[in-house]
């Protein structure tokens, strides 16, 4: 029986690639789209073969989201041979994204409009364009979004704005695309730093109430609940360990 197929954006490193490992664990085909990422993607793909006598869990698809056509990218979903044999999709993860500080001072209107091409525009065109292959199988969109909602976190008016426009477009396509596709999202806390802001995320960990950083598993195993979750759309799950509640 063919294996149910997941589609996840920037899914070779970091947080996805804990999404991918332990979506192909439970059983699914995970096509991993990678930019720059492409050895970590097959080492996922390799790791999970040679621990199940040869099964193959997923398959590599490569694009810059910023620069590349995603009608491209859609018609090679679309068209893979995983998602015709399966007869759709099960699940899609908008998980790639672009995370740096800029002053307002230095922030430009390009820069600007690069987290929402990334964050917003491609969420947008590959919901829209991967809807009738979710529709096939009642599958699920997942969003990547974060707890800023509501806050200024300093220099980082582009991330925010952006990633707080994609909560909102999940939350509303749950109910425009109601009862045939739901649609979710997970906000992770603190979980892996980015290089730039370790002393950043040193202090913010002094205040969540759990006391330490997230693991990527953490947000892996509230992805791989929400697409198994029949009944549950529009939600926005923070997997922080209670940080939102004390900020
Ligand atoms: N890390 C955290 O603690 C944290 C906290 C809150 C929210 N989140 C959210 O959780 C998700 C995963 O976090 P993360 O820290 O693992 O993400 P990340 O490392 O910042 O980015 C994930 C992937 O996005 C891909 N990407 C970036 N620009 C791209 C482009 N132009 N075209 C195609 N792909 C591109 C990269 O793929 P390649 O490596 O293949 O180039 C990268 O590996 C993100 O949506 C993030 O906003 C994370």
């Amino acid at each position: 029986m063919a294996k149910p197929v997941v589609f996840i954006t920037g899914g070779g490193r970091r947080i996805g690639a804990a999404i991918s490992t332990m979506l192909m664990e439970a059983g699914y085909f995970v096509l991993i789209h990678v930019r720059n990422s492409l050895a970590d993607a097959q080492a996922i793909i390799d790791q999970y073969s040679n621990l199940n006598d040869g099964d193959v869990g997923g398959d590599i698809v490569q694009a810059d989201l910023l620069n590349d056509d995603i009608i491209n990218l859609i018609d090679t979903i679309v068209n893979h041979p995983k998602v015709v044999e399966y007869g759709g999709l099960f699940g899609l993860i908008h998980n790639a994204s672009v995370y740096q500080p800029i002053s307002f001072d230095e922030l430009t209107f390009e820069e600007f409009k690069k987290n929402f091409t990334i964050h917003v525009e491609v969420p947008f065109l590959l919901t829209k364009g991967l809807y009738e292959q979710l529709k096939a199988k009642s599958g699920s969109v997942i969003g990547l979004v974060d707890t800023s909602q509501g806050r200024a976190w300093q220099d980082l008016t582009h991330y925010t704005a952006s990633k707080n426009a994609l909560r909102q477009m999940m939350i509303n396509l749950a109910g425009d695309l109601q009862p045939h596709v739901r649609v979710n999202c997970i906000a992770p806390g603190a979980i892996i730093s980015a290089a730039w802001e370790i002393e950043h995320f040193a202090s913010v960990l002094e205040k969540v109430p759990m006391g330490r950083s997230g693991e990527p598993k953490d947000i892996a195993s509230a992805a791989k609940f929400l697409l198994e979750s029949d009944h549950i759309s529009g939600q926005i799950i923070n997997v922080d360990g209670g940080w939102t509640l004390v900020e």
